[in-house]
């Protein structure tokens, strides 16, 4: 079995924040749910996540997912502090013949592909212990790859405990490992705390292993910037530029145009499909889905909603709805939750629909507050028409059918109905139902004084 361990208890201070480090979102995901994903596609069958500080909101918001058992690292003087002492903490977790998997939390650039290669590498040469290793220009702070004459792999020293010749190693350990669960079980046993910080640390395992005649596999890593680690919010925006860097590429390969796309946000559970044109500003956030052949204009923003086929979006914010394909939004409209906008439909400038259903080929073109209303098909609600759903205390819905026509400057006092072919005289206040065919008009008639403006020496 395929166990992984990941290493999430650590305090993350240099984040100077009260939420653990690990919640902390890269494109609106928390990256320790990035890496989670990523085991998860690697096809490893039981994850264990060792939490310590801001253990209680990491547990809570990942309490919905089955598939995680969490590990408490107990933290305080009295007990050792490391990440060996952190894998110590799922010993219960994996057996001699598995191959576990050791990942930290808050590395999340890993890929999942990158895990696959080394799983397979370690499998194959059937090492005792394999080291996700880089070569890094600059390796300072990472734990350096000491190697023996014949390039086996004897030990990593840390950063803190290296002397000067072994600083200019530049082959650095990842952070990332995988073990067959018998040895990493052994060389744990014989971790101490004799080193510069005091720590039990994982990477002594290695040592160990080599000690004891034990073969150690070195995969080196491709792509350096997978193990980029966030300690900082330096870090933090470092990552999740080539997070968004990674993620528009592959839209880009796959059938999407950016107009320029360091200034397109999408995050990672976003699909937008082929022939999609995105212009800069945009930032299509949480589930959304976007059809084929649409454009999105300006700084349009989508949060959690499925846009069909065709449609065209010009500086918009969608919330949680749903629009039909060939539909016109913008410039400007605003979709709040639970708006479901049928096909071919035009919601104009600065129109505003919320809980709202709005059949095939209707037009809000300009200036409107749709809340709370369902309208059938074809309709038109003119400029300035406002559905008035709420009396102070409570919310109502309103019902306008197919064919109707709503003049400019109109409420819909709601509860009301129009029905079908009704019509409704721009400047109407309109309280009670309107019937098949009828025309309704709410106002006082026009009354026109002649010589009026003479008589009041206004004229000019
Ligand atoms: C570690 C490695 C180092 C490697 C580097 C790569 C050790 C001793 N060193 O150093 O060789 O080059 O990662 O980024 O392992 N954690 C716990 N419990 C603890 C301590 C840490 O869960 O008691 C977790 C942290 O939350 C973090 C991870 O382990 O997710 C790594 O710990 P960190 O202190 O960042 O190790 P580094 O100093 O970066
Ligand atoms: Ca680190």
């Amino acid at each position: 079995m395929r166990v992984c361990v990941i290493l999430a208890a650590g305090e993350g201070s240099r984040m100077k924040s009260s939420e653990p480090k690990v919640l902390h979102e890269i494109l609106g995901m928390p990256m320790l749910e990035y890496i989670i994903l990523n085991a998860k596609e690697s096809n490893i069958e039981k994850i264990n996540i060792v939490v310590g500080h801001g253990e209680e909101k990491i547990r809570s918001h990942f309490k919905d997912d089955d598939s995680i058992s969490f590990k408490s690292q107990p933290i305080g003087d009295q007990y050792p502090y490391g990440t060996g002492f952190a894998v110590m903490q799922t010993l219960d977790s994996f057996s001699d013949d598995d191959t576990v998997l050791i990942l930290n939390g808050d590395t999340p650039l890993i890929r999942s592909q990158t895990i696959d290669e080394l799983i397979k590498f370690h499998e194959i040469n059937n090492y005792s212990a394999t080291i996700l290793t880089a070569n890094m220009d600059c390796p300072f702070g990472y734990g350096r790859i000491v190697r023996d004459e014949n390039a086996e792999i004897k030990q990593i020293v840390e950063e803190k405990d290296a002397c000067q010749k072994e600083k200019l190693i530049r082959e650095i350990n990842s952070g990332i490992f995988v073990f067959k669960g018998k040895y990493l079980k052994k060389a744990l046993e014989d971790l101490d705390t004799n080193n510069e910080q005091g720590e039990l640390y994982v990477t002594d395992t290695i040592a160990n292993l080599a000690k004891s005649g034990k073969k150690i596999g070195g995969y080196n890593l491709k792509d350096n910037t997978e193990i980029l680690g966030v300690n900082s919010r330096d870090n933090l925006a470092n990552c999740t530029r080539i997070m968004k860097d990674r993620i528009n590429k592959n839209y880009l390969v796959n059938g999407v145009t950016m107009i320029d796309s360091q200034f397109v946000t999408i995050e990672p559970k976003v699909k937008i499909g082929k022939d999609t044109v995105i212009y800069p500003g945009a930032v299509l956030q949480g589930d959304t889905e976007i059809g084929e052949n649409c454009v999105i204009y300006g700084t349009s923003r989508i949060v959690d909603s499925k846009i069909g086929d065709n449609v065209s979006i010009d500086n918009c914010l969608i919330e949680e709805s749903v629009v039909g394909e060939g539909t016109k939004l913008g410039p400007y409209a605003h979709l709040r939750p639970n708006s479901n906008i049928g096909k071919n439909t035009k919601i104009g400038n600065f129109v505003e629909v919320k809980n709202s259903k709005i059949g095939d080929g209707t037009k809000a073109a300009h200036l409107a507050y749709i809340g709370d209303a369902d309208i059938g098909e074809n309709v038109n609600i003119g400029c300035g028409v406002i559905f008035v759903n709420y009396d102070g205390k409570n919310k109502f819905r309103s019902t306008v059918e197919d064919n109707a026509f709503v003049g400019s400057n109109s409420n819909i006092v709601a509860p009301v109905t129009v029905k079908e072919n009704g019509y409704i005289a721009a400047g109407s206040t309109i309280t009670k139902d309107v019937e098949e065919g009828e025309l309704s008009i709410e106002r006082a008639s026009q009354k026109n004084i002649s010589g009026w403006v003479e008589r009041k020496g206004l004229l000019k």
